[in-house]
């Protein structure tokens, strides 16, 4: 019988003082937590100590690193900020790359305005993409949320939202059920003989030395042989 738990932590996408979204992602970390076989937990970004000299894989924080490893999908709780996300929210992500792949995202915008981070989970979508992650089709919004929770912090319509979550949640926990079989039982043998890279279309030196062609600028066009079926690389400088 196959394990259907799932880990499925939530990510506050804000360290701003006086910050909403830490409201919203409050709400949905209950929300999760309150279904069967579902694990959570709430990643603050503001927890997490991180350099601004630098960008990337190199900054990776060891403990953010696991639990991202560790998940199964995730939440990213993401206010709108001039249209687009919060920069140390794009900082953060940027430190973990094979701790993403191929696992579920659902995406929550919060805004003051009406559109309810709609802006914002469009801007992040190419980003989720490249991290390889699989986004789903439902997204939450939280718009104008100044009005939405009491002088507590608890949501005043708490039945509207836990019936949009609700949707959502089925999606997320659906994609990542389908992605958590795909890693343990889909193999990928048959590209094992070349490495594919995970940034594909980009320079990869490491695989350019192993063919003998130049390192600087090599970039590596994959495609199928249509005779063999095996996936080739060739290097085009
Ligand atoms: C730098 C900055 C830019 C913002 N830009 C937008 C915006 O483009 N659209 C919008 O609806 N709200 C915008 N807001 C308001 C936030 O959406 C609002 O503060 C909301 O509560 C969610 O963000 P928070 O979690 O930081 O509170 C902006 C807030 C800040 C701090």
């Amino acid at each position: 019988m196959p394990d259907s738990s799932l880990f499925i932590p939530v990510i506050l996408g804000t360290p701003r003082q006086g910050r909403q979204s830490d409201r919203v992602a409050k709400f949905i970390v209950e929300q999760v937590a309150a279904r069967d076989r579902l694990e959570t937990e709430l990643i603050d970004i503001r927890n997490i100590a991180i350099a601004t000299d630098d960008a990337g894989e190199s900054l990776k924080d060891p403990q953010f690193s696991a639990t991202i490893d560790r998940a199964d999908g995730l939440i990213i709780v993401a206010p709108e900020y001039n249209h687009g996300y919060p920069g140390l929210l794009k900082h953060i992500l940027d430190t973990c790359l094979k701790e993403y792949i191929h696992k579920a995202v659902g995406l929550c915008g919060v805004s003051a305005g009406p559109f309810g981070g709609t802006r914002v989970i469009q801007n992040l979508l190419p980003v989720m993409r490249e991290l390889g992650l699989v986004t789903i089709f439902y997204d939450l919004n939280f718009s104008n949320v100044k009005q939405l929770f009491d002088e507590s912090g608890n949501l005043i319509d708490k039945p509207t939202y836990i019936r949009r979550m609700e949707r959502f949640m089925d999606e997320l926990v659906w994609m990542s059920t389908v992605l958590k079989y795909g890693r343990q039982e889909v193999s990928l043998d048959k590209k094992d003989s070349i490495q594919v890279n995970t940034h594909a279309n980009k320079p990869c030196p490491e695989i350019a030395v192993r063919m003998g062609t130049d390192a600087i600028d090599t970039v590596l066009k994959v495609s199928n042989n249509a005779q063999t079926g095996e996936v080739e690389a060739t290097a085009v400088t």
